[in-house]
This record gives C-alpha cells, structure tokens and sequence, in this order.
C-alpha cells in the first residue's frame, strides 16, 4: 500500500468546490488554500491558479506560524468567511475553531458518529466499515469543533457496501458522492442556507 492509497488526500474534493464556483453554482471565491504537505496536489493546483497558499503547520522558521497568527492571516489578511477542510489530517488549532465557529466545515468519508474519530482516515476508514459488516457506508459533512469528527452534522449521503468491495473500491464509490455532496453543502452555507436548531443541530435547506 502507497502512502497515497493510505491517505488519499489528491485535493479533489477542493477541485470539486472551486469548479462549482467557476461554473457558479457556489456564489465564494477561493481566498487562499492551507495545508501541511508542502508540494500536495492541492497547493499545485491553487498555484496553477493564483491562488494564494499556506502551509500550516510550517517546519521551517519562514513559515511557521501560531495558531493565532494563523487565525489572523484567515480573517483579516485573506479576508476568510468560511473555512473548509478536506483531508486535513490534523487536529485544527482552537484559536482558528473559535474564529470560525459555525463557519468551518470537514468531510468525513464514513457515516459519522460511526467511523469517526482520530487515526480514522483514508483507506483505514473503509477497511473498518467493511470488518463491521455494514451494509451501507456514505460521507458525512460536519461543522468543526475542537475535536475529530465530532462536529454538528449538516448533512450526509449513503452509498451501498457490497459483499466482495475492497477500500479501495468502496472509497472510490464514497470519494464520487462526496463531490457532488460537498459543493452542495458550501452553496447552501454561503448562500444562508443554514439555519440553527435551538439545541445546536444545523439545518440545510435546498435552494428553490
Ligand atoms: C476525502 O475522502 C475526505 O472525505 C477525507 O479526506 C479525503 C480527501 O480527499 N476527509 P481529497 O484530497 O479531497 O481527494
């Protein structure tokens, strides 16, 4: 197993989302693109397109940042209303949480709460739901709080497991429904789709 198959972050997800704004169906722009692996194929694909890039946590004196630094660079010097998380493996820094509370969304390839959780990513999540011997899988696309995978759901989709799928075939099955799921759910949050339930559950209303 490649270290790719094992942590399948090809930036598709993000490509996914930039194409729904270019073909307008997501009324945002892109301000800037944060990750943690230097040379990943999002950060090329943002600088293929002028899009300004972060790497978060940095290594080297240049880029290392505090997470209030961090927080800061997002909301005054990109000017970020809404943060979004795909394949960011890490834990992400409380002060950024707090700046973008209810404003900060993940996708989780797993029906969350099940198959959730820290370690839980990439091909080991779909190895753990065809061992459980679920019968239907999905992805899940949370609102972010302090911890893994334990946001507020806003929405999630369902594909089927069959009997004889590998990971690989059943994150692929996920991975295809995430890309419709995800430019769905950030259109529906720019556009103030969103609304509150009066116990912390969100709701996502479909566009008329
Ligand atoms: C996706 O499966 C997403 O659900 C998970 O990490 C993967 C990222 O894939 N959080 P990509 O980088 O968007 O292709």
């Amino acid at each position: 197993v490649t270290q790719q198959q094992q942590r399948p972050r090809t930036g598709s997800n993000f490509q996914a989302v930039h194409a729904a704004i270019i073909a307008g169906d997501i009324t945002a722009e892109v301000a800037v693109v944060v990750s943690d692996v230097p040379g990943c194929k999002a950060l090329d694909y943002a600088q293929a397109h002028g899009i300004p890039t972060i790497i978060y946590p940095g290594s080297t004196s240049d880029t290392k940042l505090s997470p209030d630094e961090l927080a800061d660079l997002l909301r005054v010097g990109h000017r970020v209303d809404y943060v979004l998380l795909a394949g960011y493996l890490k834990l992400v820094p409380l002060a950024v949480v707090k700046a973008y509370h209810r404003a900060m969304l993940n996708i989780h390839p797993a029906l969350l709460p099940a198959f959730g959780g820290k370690g839980l990513y990439g091909q080991r999540v779909h190895k753990a739901v065809i061992a459980s011997g679920a019968r239907f899988s999905g992805l899940t696309i949370h609102f972010v709080d302090a911890d893994y995978d334990t946001g507020p759901i806003l929405g999630q989709r369902v594909v089927p497991v069959y009997p004889t799928d590998t990971p690989g075939q059943l994150a692929a099955r996920v991975l295809k429904e995430e890309h419709k799921a995800y430019p769905e759910a950030v259109a529906a949050l720019v556009d103030g789709r969103v609304t509150w339930r009066q116990d912390g559950i969100p709701i996502m209303w479909h566009a008329r």
